[in-house]
């Protein structure tokens, strides 16, 4: 029974370990336990959020951003287009070849954002990205033209004002470029364009969530959604303009609405927020701010994984007491190493032992460590996938009419693609809300691999068609 706290805690208790260390597994497990009955709460919430900021813009809720986005694709777009795609680990600069049939090709070179680019100088740093690409790819303006239009995926939130223009609302997952918020992102990397001398013009810019959704509808007509459970998380749905009622912008149709969920953090009284959450909040570049995000990310459960192994090596229960310098630095505790961790059901849990040995110089552990560490990081990755499904549940939810049909749902994203079972449990979690006959027959969760930049050329190309139109 996923409502009883009992049935979170007994798995993580270790038969031999000291009873001290089983209480404090049991209160950490129950700390961070998120039962079914919590999951109906933060749902409600969920609907709540979503509901009043689709009225009107407020920070106490979800910000639920019109994309500008109002056409589906049909799969039989073809052309080649140029796609950038900022993420909040690496910079893809991509060639997109649409090819009508529902398939494209993609030639792609990806760039580590260094910590300097994350810090400071992110617009120069990304035109000489382009630069390169374009001289490696021998690409060139098309005829008759000066640039060589591209879609461009920012995957931060932006007010967005028009197809490519849109301020920044706030930096999140680590970056802190200065002079930036409030700005347009486009002209930005527009002027680092012309200070680098690279011929590109940006023609659209989009969330990397919109990008997943339109790669996904591409291959598969009835998406209705698009998530990023990678560094960070987030997510984009059709919404009816009907319905959008901060939308100044004309009556009927539908748009992509770009939710920004990380931002469901006004409700931390339904979340299972606990104290190793918010030592890692508190001193994180933005306090109080995408609390949901640092639930449920890459970037942030590795470290809330290393707050709460600390806080049993304080009391002497692991390790014999003692720690590591690699160890005591904030943000050492990959969430890479978390799955490898959560992975490992050798007897010896030999593969934890790589990690904290070798990789993070602890002394010797014993069995007992071992398990304990892997009892923890499985317990805050449960909790990620449940708040993961509880998150999509609400979305899909919101438009119980379309839980009747098939619904596709595109999906990119470290977490997605790396952490144990993810998309396993996922589906697991949502049949208990979304109900069992429809997750079973009717939901179907596409990998949408480098979707965000494929999809921010799709966008590019819908785009450029309509300028064609009207200049005729
Ligand atoms: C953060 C950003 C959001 C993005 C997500 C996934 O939550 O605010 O725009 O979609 O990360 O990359």
């Amino acid at each position: 029974d996923t409502n009883d706290v009992k049935a979170f805690v007994e798995p993580y208790l270790i038969g031999g370990a000291s009873d001290e260390l089983n209480q404090n597994l049991a209160a950490m497990a129950e700390s961070f336990a998120v039962t079914d009955d919590k999951i109906r709460d933060i749902i409600k919430e969920f609907h709540r959020s979503m509901h009043a900021g689709l009225a009107k813009d407020d920070p106490e809720v979800l910000p639920m951003i019109p994309t500008f986005v109002n056409r589906r694709p049909t799969g039989k777009e073809t052309g080649r287009f140029l796609a950038l795609d900022l993420g909040g680990t690496n910079l893809r600069a991509c060639q997109v070849e649409l090819r009508g049939d529902t398939t494209y090709d993609l030639v792609q070179q990806k760039f580590t954002i260094t910590q300097e680019a994350k810090e400071s100088r992110l617009w120069d740093f990304i035109a000489e990205c382009v630069g390169i690409f374009l001289e490696e790819h021998d690409l060139r303006p098309p005829e008759g033209r000066r640039t060589i239009p591209c879609g461009f995926t920012f995957s931060f939130p932006i007010f967005q004002t028009g197809i490519a223009s849109g301020n920044l609302s706030m930096w999140n997952k680590g970056f802190t470029v200065p002079n930036s918020v409030g700005r347009d992102v486009v002209n930005l990397t527009q002027s680092a364009f012309q200070r680098h001398h690279v011929p590109v013009e940006i023609v659209a810019v989009v969330n990397d969530t919109v990008g997943t959704l339109m790669t996904s509808a591409y291959s598969f007509p009835d998406t209705q959604m698009g998530i990023i459970f990678g560094t960070g998380t987030n997510a984009a749905y059709w919404e009816d303009l009907a319905r959008v009622g901060k939308w100044a912008g004309g009556p009927g149709g539908e748009m992509v609405v770009n939710l920004e969920w990380g931002a469901f953090d006004n409700a931390t009284r339904v979340l299972p927020y606990t104290m190793h959450d918010n030592k890692l909040n508190r001193k994180s570049s933005n306090p109080g701010l995408q609390v949901y995000e640092k639930m449920i990310s890459g970037l942030f459960l590795g470290e809330v994984a290393r707050n709460a192994i600390l806080a049993l090596v304080d009391q002497r229960l692991l390790f014999a007491g003692r720690s590591s310098v690699i160890l005591n630095k904030s943000y050492t505790f990959d969430t890479a190493y978390m799955s490898e961790i959560v992975a490992d059901e050798s007897p010896d849990l030999d593969a934890v032992r790589t990690v904290l040995e070798a990789t993070l110089e602890l002394p010797p552990t014993t069995l007992v460590d071992r398990q304990a560490v892997r009892n923890v990081c499985t317990m805050i990755g449960a909790r990620g996938v449940r708040l993961s499904a509880a998150a999509m549940s609400a979305v899909l939810l919101n438009r119980p009419e379309l839980l009747a049909a098939s619904v596709s749902v595109g999906i990119d994203g470290s977490m997605y693609q790396f952490y144990p079972n993810f998309e396993r449990d996922l589906y697991c979690v949502s049949r208990v809300f979304l109900g069992a006959d429809f997750v079973d027959n009717r939901l179907k969760l596409h990998l949408a691999k480098d979707g965000s930049g494929v999809g921010a050329a799709i966008v590019a190309m819908t785009v450029e068609q309509e300028r064609v139109a009207a200049a005729a």
